[in-house]
């Protein structure tokens, strides 16, 4: 944590406060005079750019919760007159769907970022796993959200996920089945499912916002990793958060929010599908059902896969992989950036995510399968064998002995010590557990 409490209450109001309450002084010490590493780059803004997104869809949320109507006879409607009729309705609802794409845009680049500079390592695997609850909640938020508008793809979306459960009749007969009814209320995807997937997107952005508060936590007692992945040494290495990096995190939310602001006005429908314009028909099934663009690697998994049951278990097991990340990965150093052979590893892990997403959206058949069948056993190859095997086997490059050295350079930098005598040639000491 920051250590000692820095706060001094300046008037008698916030000295009677703070010896009842100190709210103030845990913001003045986690937000203000937190010691944050010298060397951040724009990478390490994207934490700050997921909390406006968050409160972004919290409040444009909450505002088209008093317009909507969470029933199949009037869902759709109730959508449109919340475009038309609704004072800045449409700037309500178009900001809530962007905001989805931009919050999923965000959090890729963000655990992206985890992945390079090895964030999720020792002393950092709470907070890493507590970034995974996070993920996994803001998927199934998504996929309710989607399915409110009541269009065609909402319901069809409803349709082919709900009847993943059905897999399970494969492990125990009518167990499946019965899950899907369970889930639907009925026997068919209908008014009830309706209620109950609005009831829940409802209530689990606020489970995120109280899963997020523990990953600020879980941050602030190791403290923020840095793009060397060695730790702040002196407390010259450390600048206060106000203002150097309320600042920097401001500038880069700027220019988010003016690529945000470019969809929400330029180009609001161009990351959803068309057929959503259309109000459910349980008698007409669209010619293609794809889910958002966000979804289509973790489809394309699904889909890789001959068996129901297995597509089932490799698309949820592609997440889940992540909360065993900070113990596949057996390399001596954190960041990416002195690990000559991971890193190119790392990159092909992002051409197969973008390619899956490629063709997460083609239908599933000839070339497509084929590749997506082989970019599928590179993503689990990444985190099964790839990250187990290389640290074994790769020798880091040179690394400087401090955050010190790494900004100013080796003649200014600081004492040598353990981990710097590693710096001038041989490989980085072993970190700590
Ligand atoms: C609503 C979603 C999320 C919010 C609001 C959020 C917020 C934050 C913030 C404010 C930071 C500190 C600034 C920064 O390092 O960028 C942070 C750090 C971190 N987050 Fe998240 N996060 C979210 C999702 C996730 C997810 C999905 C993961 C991983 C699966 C994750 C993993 C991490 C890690 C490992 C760090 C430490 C980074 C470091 O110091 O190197 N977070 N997060």
């Amino acid at each position: 944590m920051a250590g000692k409490s820095t706060y001094k209450p300046s008037t008698g109001i916030e000295r009677w406060f703070d010896e009842r309450l100190p709210v103030i002084r845990i913001m003045h010490d986690q937000f203000v005079e937190f010691p944050t590493p010298r060397n951040l780059n724009y990478w390490w803004t994207f934490g700050g750019i997921l909390m406006f997104c968050l409160f972004v869809q919290l409040v444009t949320g909450i505002v088209l919760a008093m317009h909507y109507a969470p029933n199949e006879a009037l869902a759709f409607d109730s959508i449109e007159h919340i475009m038309r009729n609704v004072n800045w309705g449409w700037l309500m609802r178009y900001t809530h769907a962007v905001g989805a794409s931009m919050f999923f845009l965000a959090v890729y680049i963000h655990i992206l970022r985890g992945l390079y500079y090895g964030s999720y390592k020792a002393p950092r695997e709470i907070l890493w796993i507590l970034g995974v609850i996070i993920f996994m909640l803001m998927i199934a938020t998504a996929f309710m959200g989607y399915s409110l508008p009541w269009g065609q793809m909402s319901f069809w979306a409803v349709t082919v996920i709900t009847n993943l459960f059905g897999s399970f009749d494969a492990l125990i007969p009518g167990l499946g089945t019965a899950i899907v009814e369970w889930v639907w209320g009925g026997f068919a995807v209908g008014n009830p499912t309706l209620n109950r997937l609005f009831s829940l997107h409802y209530l689990f952005p606020f489970m995120i916002v109280g899963v997020v508060l523990l990953h600020i936590w879980a941050l602030h007692i190791p403290g923020n990793n840095n793009p060397t992945g060695i730790e702040i040494k002196a407390k010259k290495e450390a600048l206060s958060f106000h203002p150097y990096y309320t600042v920097k995190d401001a500038f880069a939310l700027s220019v988010f929010a003016i690529l945000f602001a470019g969809f929400v006005f330029y180009a609001p429908n161009v990351l959803g599908h068309a057929d959503n314009y259309v109000p459910a028909d349980p008698l007409v099934t669209p010619a293609h059902i794809v889910p958002e663009w966000y979804f289509l690697p973790f489809y394309a998994i699904l889909r890789a896969i001959p068996s129901k049951l297995f597509g089932v278990i490799a698309m949820f097991g592609s997440i889940m992989v992540l909360v065993l990340v900070p113990w596949l990965d057996t390399s001596r150093v954190r960041s990416a950036s002195y690990r000559p052979i991971y890193k190119w590893f790392f990159w092909s892990f992002v051409v197969t995510g973008i390619a899956l997403g490629y063709l997460g959206a083609m239908p599933p058949e000839g070339w497509y399968l084929i590749f997506g069948r082989a970019f599928t056993l590179y993503y689990f190859a990444f985190f099964l064998i790839v990250m187990p095997l290389v640290g074994l086997i790769e020798t880091p490059t040179k690394m400087p002995g401090s955050i010190t050295e790494d900004v100013l350079g080796r003649s200014k930098g600081a004492t040598p010590t353990a981990e710097g005598a590693a710096a001038s040639g041989a490989p980085a000491a072993p970190e700590k557990r």
